[in-house]
């Protein structure tokens, strides 16, 4: 069962890949008998990178309960869509009167394939794959806790906006031709064969069976969407990673603001603050480094009521697992119980 939905967003650059990493690789460490999974909601994957393993489309298993993915949402938008328009051309040529309606076959492929698919609505697909988390079989392979990388801000508001949308948008898009036939799909099967009825019994349960199987995916389409809206209400934490510079504070304000309808935000990262040693050494560092403290103040006073990490740059760019794990012993520190990271 998922526990836990942890999101991670912010400015472009500021750390939220690799503090959303880091975090899946503590809680894997602090849970060995807790399923983790690291999903990348970034089309600019860079999961590969930060791990130095190959992620892709499939999960890969990065430790004994730690996995991660990099969904394509172009491969899977294919397979849905061929699906669909498989199923609906099957069922259209099943059905004289509508058969009878020029280049149907063509306009189904036209309609129906990935590359109709908005960009928007297709970045729902990332989404999927926490429900596929949720409904997999796979005792192996059931989920406790989710940590998503997310892009920025901008991106990132409009991918929760998405489940919601979802329903609208797939109609939008798909039902130019089934949207009109949606609810009468049904009665149309038993109208043809009432009027025509040059089939058999067989052939209108065929028929009626193909029409259920694409009423099917509709409704699911519509179920998952509401199921994962409710998933990120009832169990998600928005984590927001910032720098200590105005635009990158002022941005998560505004994203808390945006986002604060469809999950809570609980915590704020302020990530690559300079070492207090190393502004003595440097001119520039100490500069910044002042600057940093003003800024962190701000955030500290605009974020009274939520936990703050701080966390500093490292000397070592943080990649692999121990890259990771010190990227994490950083931010969070020595972790007596994993509620702290779970549940500030
Ligand atoms: N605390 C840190 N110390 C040192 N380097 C860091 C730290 N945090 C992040 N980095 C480095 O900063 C760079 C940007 O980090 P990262 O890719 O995690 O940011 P991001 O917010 O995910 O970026 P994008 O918006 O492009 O997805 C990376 O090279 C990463 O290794
Ligand atoms: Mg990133």
């Amino acid at each position: 069962m998922i526990e836990k939905i942890l999101v991670f967003g912010g400015k472009g650059g500021v750390g939220k890949s690799s503090i959303s990493s880091a975090t899946a690789v503590k809680i894997s460490d602090l849970l060995p008998d807790k399923k983790i999974l690291l999903i990348s909601f970034d089309i600019a994957h860079n999961l590969t990178d930060l791990f130095g393993v190959e992620v892709g489309n499939e999960l890969y298993q990065i430790k004994d309960n730690l996995w991660v993915i990099e969904p394509d949402p172009h491969i899977y938008a294919e397979e849905y869509t061929r699906d669909f328009a498989e199923k609906a051309k099957k069922l259209m040529k099943k059905m004289p009167l509508v058969n009878l309606i020029p280049k149907l076959e063509e306009y189904i492929d036209e309609t129906f394939n990935a590359n109709s698919i908005p960009v928007a609505l297709k970045n729902a697909i990332f989404f999927q794959k926490i429900l596929d988390a949720e409904e997999i079989n796979d005792q192996n392979l059931q989920f406790d806790i989710i940590v998503c990388d997310f892009p920025p801000t901008a991106n990132m508001v409009a991918l929760f906006e998405i489940p919601e949308d979802q329903v609208k948008g797939i109609m939008k898009y798909s039902l130019k031709v089934f949207a009109q036939i949606r609810g009468t799909m049904r009665r149309m099967t038993d109208v043809a064969s009432k009027i025509l009825n040059p089939f058999g019994q067989e052939d209108r349960e065929e028929r009626r069976g193909l029409a259920d199987d694409l009423l099917y995916m509709m409704n699911e389409v519509e179920k998952r969407g509401e199921r994962i809206t409710e998933l990120i209400k009832n169990v998600g934490s928005l984590r927001l990673v910032t720098i200590a510079e105005k635009p990158s504070y002022e941005e998560i304000k505004r994203a808390r603001e945006l986002t604060e309808k469809y999950i809570k935000t609980d915590g704020v990262h302020v990530n690559m603050l300079i070492p207090e040693g190393a502004a003595d050494h440097c001119d520039f560092c100490s500069i910044k480094h002042d600057k940093q403290k003003k800024y962190l103040k701000q955030i500290e006073n605009d974020f009274k009521n939520l936990k703050i990490w701080k966390s500093h740059s490292l000397r070592i760019e943080p990649i692999g697992l121990e890259g990771l794990s010190s990227l994490a012993n950083e931010v969070y520190g020595v972790v007596n119980d994993v509620n702290e990271i779970l549940n500030p």
